[in-house]
């Protein structure tokens, strides 16, 4: 079996394993190429898992268009959108500005805790499992990545199936797989975000070097993936 023929029938038993151990579980799509990958597997495999987009309000439209691309191949599958409190995103625009992420670390995770965090635990609410694209290779902040996790943040746990895949096995599983990716991808955006905080990056630059750009790499995660600030690895009791 190759490497990336192992890594699909490894993904696809760990995901048999969600919808048998931890249902209701959802997996949160940011519509980027890895979920793309999870998207493929669940949808084609019919498993029990509902996938979700956190419409920030600031995505770009090409990120947006994959919603009617995975309607199209999908059998008119609609991915479930949650979008921020509209009351909480003007009363930050009209306090700090429509770009403040730009001024600070601290104004951008309060956008990111607006836009992303607060709709995120409001999709997440009622499941005992979540499944994220989130891969060990991507960044600095996830090489202690595993493929299930405790989330004390929303009392549950939390899969990242792809832990283990490189940058060249999703395209290649995408290519083979002729699955539908974001237009954005061929133009230099490795990793994708709100419009406003990705950049397209340089050859031989970092794959999220063009996320949130001006800040430390240390500090790029939007808060998906915090605990209480913080960045934790737990190790899931069952794993
Ligand atoms: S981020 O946390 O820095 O934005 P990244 O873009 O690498 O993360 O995505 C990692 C995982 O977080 C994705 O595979 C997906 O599971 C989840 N995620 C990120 N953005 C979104 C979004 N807008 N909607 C749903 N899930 C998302
Ligand atoms: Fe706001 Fe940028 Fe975070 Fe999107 S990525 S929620 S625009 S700070």
């Amino acid at each position: 079996m190759s490497d990336l023929n192992k890594l699909i029938t490894d993904t696809n038993a760990t995901l048999a394993r969600i919808v048998k151990d931890h249902s209701p579980a959802v997996f949160a799509s940011s519509l980027a190429a890895e979920d793309m990958v999870l998207t493929d597997l669940i949808l084609k495999g019919k498993l029990d898992i509902g996938i979700f987009s956190l419409e920030t309000g600031r995505l770009h439209p090409e990120t947006l268009a994959m919603l009617d691309r995975v309607k199209e191949r999908y059998d008119g599958y609609e991915i479930a959108l949650y979008k921020p409190q509209t009351e909480a995103v003007d009363a930050y625009v009209a306090q700090n500005g429509l770009n403040a992420f730009y001024d600070s670390v601290e104004m951008r995770r309060e956008c990111c805790r607006i836009r992303k965090v607060e709709p995120l635990g409001r999709a997440l609410a009622g499941n005992k499992a979540w499944v994220t694209g989130q891969r060990r290779a991507q960044s600095a902040t996830r090489t202690s990545l595993m493929v299930e996790e405790d989330d004390p943040a929303h009392l549950m746990t939390k899969f990242n199936p792809l832990a283990d895949w490189s940058e060249a096995d999703i395209w290649n599983y995408i290519r083979d797989n002729d699955v539908p990716y974001n237009a954005l991808h061929d133009q230099g955006y490795p990793s994708i975000g709100c419009a406003p905080c990705t950049r397209a990056i340089e050859p031989g630059e970092d794959v999220r070097a063009g996320r949130w750009w001006w800040e430390n790499p240390d500090s790029k995660e939007c808060g998906l993936h915090m605990v209480d600030g913080k960045l934790i690895r737990i190790k899931s009791v069952a794993a």
